[in-house]
């Protein structure tokens, strides 16, 4: 039987998420199926924009940051109204499956889909927040800019002997501020899951003051409060010269790394031998190294939880 399948990328563009698509078209290709692809994500799909992909549709994007689909905040799919048109763009096309590429709120929002039509969610997002798998597609590129991002700003706050806190990515949660902050050497990291100590903070960073350390490196997650507040109370109380860099966007972008574009292939083409076995609303995962798959639902109703070993590293190694 010749399956329809749509794929969408409707969330925060991750790199890899091309990388993704140009895995699930392929396989799906060559199982003789046909593949669209929805631009502008859920605002797109509301919309009806909505185009068949060939094999050349994603020649040479492996490599491409960002995605080739689009995205779009998309609030009307929130809405009973705005889910119904999206439902309806696919039941005209007599399509399948969705294929949901994205992050935690990609799949939250497929879950409503999966009421009316089979979904498959393939997770891609620099946060790494979704629950029940180890990484996320784009999780390792964001790490490797920032961290690039991070030794440039130590030189020049060893050179002027400041406290640097800089500002990272990752919504309400702190798992791309842990893993950026164990890579760049950071002394501190502050993230959402965990209540900081400001006393704490100031004393450990006089003290290495005074043993002689001629920099300081805080990764502050963005959801853990208002960065220039926190480092005006920091430099206060320690009386150190202490500068906010906020990272902003390029953690976004750039050329997938290796890793990210092999675990994009990977999780694509596992989604497609999930929709081959005629599995339904059901997210792939990498837990130990090993591609599996849980309920849509499973994911949802779960919180990721902070690594705490990783934690730990950073304070035995700060
Ligand atoms: O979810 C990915 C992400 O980059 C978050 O880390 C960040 O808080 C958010 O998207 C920014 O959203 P927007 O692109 O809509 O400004």
């Amino acid at each position: 039987m010749t399956l329809k399948l749509a794929i969408i990328t409707p969330g925060g563009d991750a790199p890899g998420m091309n990388a993704a698509i140009r895995a699930v078209v392929r396989a799906s290709l060559k199982e003789g199926w046909e593949v669209f692809g929805v631009y502008r994500g859920y605002q797109g799909l509301i919309e009806k924009d909505i185009k068949q992909l060939t094999h050349r549709s994603v020649s040479g994007i492996i490599h491409l940051g960002g995605t080739i689909l689009k995205s779009s905040r998309c609030q009307e799919i929130k809405t009973e109204q705005g889910l119904k048109k999206a439902v309806s763009t696919l039941k005209e096309l007599n399509i399948d499956y969705l294929v949901v590429i994205g992050g935690d709120g990609s799949i939250k929002a497929a879950e409503k889909i999966s009421k009316y039509l089979p979904v498959i969610c393939i997770p891609a997002s620099i946060d790494n927040d979704v629950y029940g798998t180890d990484e996320t597609i784009g999780f390792d590129t964001a790490i490797d800019t920032a961290v690039e991002a991070i030794d440039k700003i130590r030189d020049t706050a060893t050179s002027f002997e400041r406290v640097f806190v800089v500002e990272v990515m990752g919504r309400e949660h702190g798992f791309l501020a842990l893993s950026v902050a164990v890579a760049s050497g950071a002394e501190v990291v502050i993230i959402p899951e965990i209540k900081y100590n400001l006393d704490k903070i100031a004393k450990k960073i006089k003290q290495d003051k005074q043993k002689g350390k001629s920099s300081e490196i805080i990764i502050f997650a963005e959801g853990a409060g208002n960065v220039e507040e926190f480092a005006l109370k920091l430099e206060t109380k320690t009386g150190i010269p202490t500068r906010v860099s906020s990272l902003g966007y390029i953690q976004r972008g750039g050329s997938p790394s290796a890793r990210s574009r092999i675990l994009a292939s990977l999780f694509g083409e596992y989604a497609v031998k999930l929709i081959k076995e005629r599995q339904k609303n059901k997210v792939v995962v990498i837990q130990n190294n090993k591609i599996y798959h849980l309920d849509v639902k499973t994911v949802i109703a779960n919180e990721k939880q902070i690594d705490s070993h990783l934690l730990s590293i950073l304070e035995s190694l700060g």
